[in-house]
C-alpha cells in the first residue's frame, strides 16, 4: 500500500503478512510511517493503492464488520477528565451489546479492580494504558492493535504491560504493534518489520534479524597479564580488540567464538578479574541497516 498527505509520501509500497496467533511489531522512528500504516490496516484511513485483508475483509469497504472483530488502542487516546474507570467500561460493553460484566472482569484481569471508582484524570500513565487495553479487549476481539503503547511509561509499568500483551497472545488472539523502542519488539515480538521512511526495510523473528546482520559477538574482561593483547590478537575469529586500561573488547565471529577466548584464557592460565559477553541487538540492527541510531 502507499499512502500521502499532499505532498508527503507518508508511506510508500508497505507490504506485509501478519500469522494468526503472533504477535507482529512494526518498529521504526517517529515520523517513519507506523500510524499510518496500522490506521490504514484498521480501516481508519484509506490509502492511495493497494489492498489490505483483514480476517478476509477489506478494512475500508467492510470497516463496520471489521470493527466487531477487532480490538483498537490508539497512539492518541484520551477519556473525559472525569469518566470513572468502570463507567468507560460498562460504555464500551454497551457499545458492542455486551453485558456489563465483561468490562468489570476486564478490569480485574488487568489490575484496575481498585481503581474502579477513580476519575480517568487520576490514573497514572500505565494505568490509563492498561484501561485503553481493556477497552480494546472488551467486544473479545480477534486482532488486536496496539500503536506506541508504552511511550511515556517508566520501566515496570512498561514491563507489566509487556506482560498483559503475552496474556493477549496467550488467549490465542493476534496482536499487530507498533513501537519505537527496539527492546520492547525484541522482548514481545514473534516477527518484526522495520519500517524507514516510509518503506520496510527488512521483516524476520528479531534473532534472525541480529543473526542475519550483525553476526558478531563481543567479549569484554579485565585481566593485567602481560601478553593478553597480543594472544587475543592471535584468536582465529577475532576482528578487532580494543582495550582501556586492563578492560578488553574482544569483537569476533560465530556461534564457538566465546568458547574460543575461554579456551585461550585457560590455556594460558590467566587470572581475570571479570568477564562478560555483549550480544548484539535490534538496535544494532537497525544502526547497521540504516546507519544511524534511532534516536536520532
Ligand atoms: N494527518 C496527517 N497529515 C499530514 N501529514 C501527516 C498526517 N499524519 C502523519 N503525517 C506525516 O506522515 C509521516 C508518517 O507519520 P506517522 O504515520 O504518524 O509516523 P509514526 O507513527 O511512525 O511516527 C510523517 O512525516 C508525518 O508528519
Ligand atoms: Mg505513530
Amino acid at each position: 500500500m502507499r499512502k500521502t498527505y499532499g505532498r508527503i509520501v507518508a508511506v510508500d509500497e508497505v507490504s506485509f503478512d501478519v500469522h494468526e496467533g503472533e504477535i507482529f511489531g512494526l518498529i521504526g522512528p517517529n515520523g517513519a510511517g507506523k500510524t499510518t500504516t496500522m490506521e490504514c490496516v484498521e480501516g481508519l484511513r484509506r490509502p492511495d493503492r493497494g489492498t489490505i485483508s483483514v480476517l478476509g475483509l477489506d478494512p475500508f469497504r467492510d470497516v463496520y464488520q471489521l470493527q466487531e472483530r477487532i480490538g483498537v488502542q490508539l497512539q492518541q487516546a484520551h477519556l473525559q477528565k472525569r469518566i470513572k474507570v468502570w463507567e468507560a467500561a460498562h460504555l464500551w460493553a454497551t457499545l458492542y451489546k455486551k453485558p456489563a460484566s465483561v468490562g468489570d472482569v476486564l478490569l480485574e484481569q488487568l489490575g484496575l479492580a481498585e481503581k474502579r471508582n477513580a476519575w480517568f484524570m487520576t490514573l497514572s500513565g500505565g494505568q490509563q494504558q492498561r484501561l485503553f487495553i481493556a477497552l480494546a479487549l472488551i467486544n473479545d476481539p480477534q486482532v488486536v492493535f496496539l500503536d506506541e503503547l508504552t511511550t511515556g511509561l517508566d520501566p515496570q509499568s512498561r514491563r507489566t504491560i509487556w506482560e498483559l500483551v503475552r496474556g493477549i497472545r496467550a488467549r490465542g488472539k493476534t496482536v499487530f504493534m507498533t513501537t519505537h523502542l527496539m527492546e520492547e519488539a525484541e522482548r514481545l515480538c514473534d516477527l518484526v518489520a522495520i519500517i524507514e521512511q516510509g518503506r520496510i526495510i527488512d521483516i524476520d523473528t528479531p534473532q534472525r534479524l541480529i543473526d542475519r546482520h550483525v553476526p558478531g559477538r563481543t567479549v569484554v574482561l579485565v585481566t593485567q597479564d602481560p601478553l593478553a593483547e597480543e594472544r587475543f590478537r592471535a584468536l582465529p575469529h577475532a576482528d578487532t580488540v580494543s582495550r582501556a586500561g586492563d578492560e578488553f573488547s574482544i569483537l569476533g565471529r560465530g556461534d564457538g567464538f566465546v568458547t574460543e577466548v575461554i579456551q585461550c584464557l585457560a590455556e594460558h592460565q590467566m587470572r581475570v578479574s571479570d568477564f562478560r559477553t555483549a550480544l548484539p541487538n535490534l538496535e544494532d540492527v537497525f544502526i547497521t541497516l540504516t546507519g544511524h541510531s534511532i534516536r536520532d
